[in-house]
């Protein structure tokens, strides 16, 4: 017993002298980066930045930030970040920095602006924090500019390769489930057929998960194919049970077209119930980020840095089964994540 707790305190002794090791012998020719937050907020945004910038100032590194994503970075509207500027924002949603969609950015003359504000302002590196919109720019402006970029992946869809879960999905999903609870509540006390909406563009994660979090009776996710007519047989089966009320969870980006147009194709077959679309649409962006995105967005922020410090560029920093990983940016939004289909199956078994 003695020994296994000495060994463990060796443990930390030495990983702790590695890291002070490693954060206080820095070789790295890099001395300023840029940081910005870009595309759909997710909480948990400002966990990240508090994490680049505290690191980065431990490591000599000097920090200057772009408010409202590209749009600033081509504007050059941009400000210094010390450590004390990210204190008392762990817990906030949003993003301090502001977050846009840029247009501009989309074309070459865009990201050559963009490059030449890099250029004047010496800043020899990147960091961006967002999904996979902000990554296809990034990794263009990387290429086509030879600029060091290293992306930290921020979005409530969970749709990006490369890391199990992304910053926001967390709060995002308990945000949802909450929600889904009390609507529970009431159409219990009507007996009636919800149809609830949640967000996911193009991925069904937060139905797949708030679907079965909620006890919903049917999850309709983008990734498989949704057969209306499977879906009334579905439905008939579990209203014509001993239940009187229903809860349908559908993606956003399903292929019905969402909870309203489902609506519409279903009014005729079940007129006998009282049904009722409730879309939850931004809500689930917003709000305090849950303890485990404020430690993922912290373990992110500081292997930014670290990437950078490291020599990589073009990377997304991730983690994949509890380790770090780094993935090429490419490779993050190109490809199609999987969602889980044990899920799925449960999800049915348990209905
Ligand atoms: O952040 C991703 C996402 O939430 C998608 O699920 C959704 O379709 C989209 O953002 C909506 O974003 P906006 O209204 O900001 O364009």
């Amino acid at each position: 017993m003695r020994i296994k707790k000495l060994r463990k305190v060796l443990r930390v002794l030495s990983l702790s002298a590695y890291q002070n090791f490693e954060l206080q012998n820095i070789t790295n020719p890099l001395k300023t980066i840029g940081i910005l937050t870009s595309g759909g907020d997710s909480p948990g945004m400002n966990a990240a930045i508090r994490a680049v910038v505290r690191t980065a100032s431990a490591v000599g590194f000097k920090v200057i930030a772009f408010r409202h994503g590209y749009k600033g970075l081509i504007a050059g509207d941009s400000t210094p970040l010390g450590s004390s500027d990210v204190s008392n924002i762990i817990q906030r949603g949003g993003t301090i920095l502001k977050s846009a969609r840029c247009e501009e950015f989309r074309t070459p003359e865009g990201r050559e602006k963009a490059a030449q504000v890099l250029e004047d302002k010496g800043i020899e590196a990147l960091i961006v924090i967002g999904g996979d919109g902000t990554f296809q720019g990034a990794s263009l402006i990387g290429k086509e500019h030879d600029i060091s970029v290293v992306g930290i992946p921020a979005t409530i869809d969970n749709d990006l390769v490369g890391s199990d879960e992304t910053i926001g999905y967390d709060t995002a999903l308990n945000t949802a489930m909450d929600a889904i609870d009390n609507i529970r509540d009431t159409a219990d006390a009507h007996d009636r057929l919800f149809l609830v909406e949640v967000m996911g563009r193009d991925a069904g994660f937060i139905a797949l998960e708030t679907g079965i979090a909620g006890g919903a009776e049917l999850i309709l996710l983008p990734e498989s194919l949704t057969n209306v007519k499977e879906v009334k047989n579905s439905l008939n089966d579990v209203l014509y049970d001993k239940r009187r009320s229903s809860l349908v969870v559908v993606a956003e980006g399903d292929e019905t077209g969402g909870a309203l147009k489902l609506s519409e194709k279903l009014r005729a077959d079940f007129s006998k119930y009282e049904m009722r679309v409730c879309i939850l649409g931004h809500v689930q962006r917003g709000g305090r980020p849950s303890a485990r995105d404020r430690v993922l967005a912290s373990r992110l922020g500081e292997a930014a840095i670290r990437a950078l410090k490291d020599g990589h560029s073009q990377v997304m920093v991730g983690i994949v089964n509890n380790s770090m990983k780094i993935t090429p940016l490419k490779m993050t939004f190109g490809k199609k994540k999987d969602i889980n289909f044990e899920l799925v199956e449960l999800a049915k078994t348990l209905r």
